[in-house]
């Protein structure tokens, strides 16, 4: 939305005085920002013709969850044929907003129009009869469900006799799979699907209830190259059939990939609207953070390699991963690269004792570990931060503090008891480095947001000083301001003696940061290069094979 469509947009509406000033008094603000961070510059209206009104429109929406003002102005606005960024750091309020306008929660203030209509959403069901949809990083289908039942659960077809109609479910699926260029089989269960499946699976849910406004969160999180390619096609399909897209993503190279245009929250406030085109990664950085980010991009730790800390030798466990031999030394950080489903995770799991492995030796420092036992890997002085913190990595009732201590608690022990004062000095100074943002140290990790509570899980391993650090994407969900921050971390660690091994599908990430890197295909290690012989293609091409390349 940029300043001229609102004169043209609403120009000629005929609305209350009210609503007219509200419109007024976002508008001021929208333009005042695209002025302060661009200059005024003329404005591309294609997308908004003269009497095109959003579809929806959220204004100065505020929310508080006790003494926290999660969001205090939350406006968007949203054009059908749109797909815009909804962009901002850790806690500052995007999936607050998102469950504003999933009829999670009601604000508290503000107004949410919806084809120029003011609503009140009083919970999901509204949310989904006003035209709202929102996609989810992971979706929660019912497994036992065929695809077709799980797109029109609570509505299904029915035939006289009240039997369901089967035919009718999977035939209207199947004309939506293709309207999306998705060759999905409506009859097949759930159970087994990918993310990105299944998340095909609730657009086509989204579109078969004629969801006109579809919000999609943090959506390729989890998704392979070849996945987001599949999600941004889907997308583009929805775009010309003129429904509206809002896209979150801590990724900026996907928001220009994808977004024409996007809003930017800080601190719980609508801080920017703007068309994309013309802005850098570096304007967006800056409006999300509200300075200039200082450049420091990561090198190599530079750290001699000391001793072989961690040893894994002829690890293989059938039908997941076969014959991995590697080694970390003290002092080094060790990339585990390959595509999502090459079986990075699941080394990282068996080497730490989640999962149970057929054959092969893990050895840290010498010391030769248990099978399937991650106390026998803590004892031995090995850190994890998995893939799946929530599920994996967190006590969601328990306090920000006893979390962050978790890990430590024997460094934390005087005569037995935990010493509060020392948890809570550790977790302050953990706070600050990874800026975590919290109301209180007191308070169940469960009111952190996604990328907070990440952020939580990384200071609870880096605090116990482990010898050997294993962490699996250690930036996923984590905004671009602390993105620099941890990989200085990791590297300050290696500085240190700590070895590290990292799973990233990042490979910026990957190639500025490890001093050695082990790509995986297909359960094996099908290459290792050196850092300095890394490169972007070098690895895609290890990680796919020769032959798919080549093709
Ligand atoms: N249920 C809740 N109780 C208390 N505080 C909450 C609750 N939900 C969110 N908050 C707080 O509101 C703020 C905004 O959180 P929100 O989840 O909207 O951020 P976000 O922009 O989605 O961040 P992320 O990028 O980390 O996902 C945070 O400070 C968070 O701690
Ligand atoms: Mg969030």
């Amino acid at each position: 939305m940029s300043c001229n469509d609102w004169d043209s947009a609403f120009g000629r509406i005929d609305m209350g005085q009210g609503r007219a000033e509200t419109t007024d008094k976002l508008k001021r603000s929208t333009c005042l920002l695209e002025q302060t961070h661009k200059g005024v510059r003329p404005v591309d209206t294609a997308e908004s013709e003269p009497g095109d009104w959003p579809l929806l429109e959220l204004r100065h929406a505020a929310k508080s969850f006790g003494a926290v003002q999660a969001l205090i102005d939350g406006s968007v606005t949203l054009h059908g044929g749109e797909v815009r960024a909804l962009l901002g750091e850790n806690g500052a309020g995007k999936s607050t907003l998102v469950k504003i306008l999933a009829g999670v929660h009601q604000p508290d203030a503000g107004s949410l129009v919806v084809n120029g209509r003011e609503v009140t959403l009083h919970g999901p069901a509204m949310a989904q009869e006003a035209g709202i949809a929102v996609i989810y990083q992971e979706p929660t289908l019912f497994p036992d469900l065929t695809v077709a039942e799980n797109m029109f659960i609570g509505r299904q077809p029915v035939r006289s006799g009240r039997r369901i109609d089967r035919k009718a479910m999977q035939d209207e699926a199947a004309r939506i799979f293709e309207r999306l260029g998705v060759p999905l089989d409506p009859a097949r269960i759930a159970r087994g699907l990918s993310i990105a499946d299944q998340q095909v699976v609730e657009i086509g849910k989204a579109l078969s209830l004629n969801a006109r406004v579809i919000v999609m969160a943090e959506p390729t999180a989890a998704l392979s190259a070849a996945e987001v390619d599949r999600l941004f096609e889907v997308t583009r399909t929805l775009q010309s059939q003129k429904a509206a897209v809002l896209f979150i993503s801590h990724r900026l190279e996907e928001v220009f990939a994808i977004c024409q245009t996007v809003t930017v929250m800080r601190d719980g406030r609508h801080v920017m609207s703007s068309d994309l085109e013309g802005l850098s990664a570096n304007d967006l950085v800056r409006a999300m953070v509200g300075r200039e980010l200082a450049e420091r991009p990561p090198g190599e730790s530079g750290a001699t390699p000391g001793e072989p800390m961690l040893t894994v030798e002829r690890l293989t466990r059938e039908g997941v991963f076969t014959d991995i031999s590697f080694t970390v030394r003290s002092g080094e950080i060790v990339a585990l690269g390959g595509l999502v489903g090459s079986g990075r995770s699941e080394v990282a799991r068996a080497v730490f004792g989640i999962d149970r492995y057929d054959a092969g030796n893990v050895t840290v420092n010498g010391q030769k570990l248990k099978k399937a036992a991650p106390t026998s890997a803590m004892a031995a002085g090995i850190g994890f931060v998995p893939e799946d913190r929530r599920q994996q990595g967190l006590v969601m009732d328990m306090s920000v503090q006893q979390n962050v201590a978790l890990a430590s608690l024997r460094d934390l022990r005087k005569g037995g008891l935990i010493r509060a004062s020392a948890e809570r000095a550790m977790t302050t100074d953990w706070a600050a480095r990874l800026k975590i943002k919290y109301g209180r140290l007191t308070d169940p990790v469960s009111m952190l947001s996604g990328g907070n509570q990440q952020k939580v899980v990384l200071a609870k391993w880096l605090g116990r000083k482990p010898a050997v650090l294993i962490v699996d994407e250690p930036t996923r969900g984590i905004d671009v301001g602390t993105k620099a921050e941890v990989h200085q971390l990791l590297t300050d660690l290696a500085r240190n003696g700590v070895a590290v091994l990292m799973i990233s599908s990042e490979l910026p990430e990957i190639l500025g940061v490890a001093d050695r890197i082990l790509v995986m295909r297909e359960g094996r290690i099908a290459a290792e290069f050196s850092h300095a012989d890394a490169s972007e293609e070098a690895l895609m091409t290890a990680a796919m094979g020769q032959h798919e390349v080549t093709q």
